[in-house]
């Protein structure tokens, strides 16, 4: 078996016809059993579009997604409409998906020969937040973390929280993940699994330093507030105790390329594609190994 992971392929309107050449280019050089993509495919109401230019590409062989932050965003009045992320699935990307025989990761695993995809979102518990993050003597606080910004005074904002469905908390959505994967690994049974998320579950797939690398009188910048919604670490903990059939973990998320690396007895790797710079890389369950593509 072949398959084929990318993620993060942001199908917007300035990127969009760069994106589907090269990931075109890949299916056709590379002729995968399955495609998956990793989340953060457009947004939600170009789920209909986008799910038809993906499957365009891979017309035939098994295709399957995971949905991302971004696949979440509405305009206004539909975000007022949708309170929950299971609505916004039900909604904008189930009916496609069925219609075009792709497989939601987020409601579905998919089963291959000797190996089931089962994935999800994932979202962000905060977990990976820097530790007594201060900018001056001004400590950030949960309260700013839920806000999305690092204080009033900085434009920057997280813009999942302008976006995404209005009121949710991130540890609760991000639990809600972490139990919607452990059933859906329970569901797998005794196969072969790879774990397919938008958000990295561990540290080491974030592609960003650790922050114990950190001098001690390190000045962050404004970017080390982002940190606390690059990943879900509850979700990495539950993984964990799947370890024993889980073969690998794949994600994106944080547009930063990290391994493939060694986790345990598993195997992580973050995609790392960013915006009209897709990234991807072909899993071969005879050799148990993933090799990254380059661009065609
Ligand atoms: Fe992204
Ligand atoms: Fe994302």
């Amino acid at each position: 078996m072949k398959i084929l992971f990318t993620a993060d392929l942001h199908l917007l309107k300035a990127t969009r016809d760069r994106t589907l050449e090269r990931f075109r280019a890949w299916t056709e050089r590379y002729r995968p059993d399955a495609v998956i993509v990793a989340g953060d495919l457009s947004s939600a109401p170009q789920a209909g579009d986008t799910l038809e230019e993906i499957r365009s590409c891979f017309p035939k062989n098994p295709l399957a997604v995971c949905l991302g932050n971004h696949d979440f965003w509405l305009h206004d009045n539909a975000r007022n409409d949708c309170r929950m992320l299971s609505t916004v699935i039900d909604r904008y990307w189930a009916p496609p998906a069925k219609a075009l025989g792709v497989v939601l990761l987020d409601v579905q695993n998919l089963p291959l020969p000797g190996l089931t995809i089962v994935g999800g979102y994932g979202h962000y518990d905060l977990g990976f937040a820097v530790p007594g993050l201060a900018y001056g003597d001004v400590l950030v606080t949960d309260e700013d973390y839920l806000r999305g910004s690092p204080s009033t005074a900085s434009p920057l904002r997280w813009r999942d929280f302008q976006l995404m469905p209005d009121g949710l908390h991130p540890r609760t959505v991000a639990l809600e993940q972490v139990e919607g994967v452990k059933l859906r690994l329970s569901e797998s049974g005794d196969a072969r699994v790879i774990v397919v998320l938008h958000t990295p579950p561990f540290e080491e797939l974030l592609g960003v330093p650790p922050v114990t690398e950190l001098p001690a009188d390190f000045s962050p910048s404004v970017y080390a507030f982002f940190r606390a919604y690059l990943g879900n670490r509850s979700m990495g903990a539950a993984i964990w105790e799947f370890r024993k059939k889980v073969i690998a973990v794949v994600c994106g998320h944080t547009h930063r390329e990290a391994g493939p690396m060694k986790l345990g007895g598993m195997i992580g790797i973050n995609i790392g594609s960013d915006y009209g710079d897709p990234k991807a890389a072909l899993f071969l369950s005879d050799s148990n190994q993933f090799e990254r593509l380059p661009a065609l």
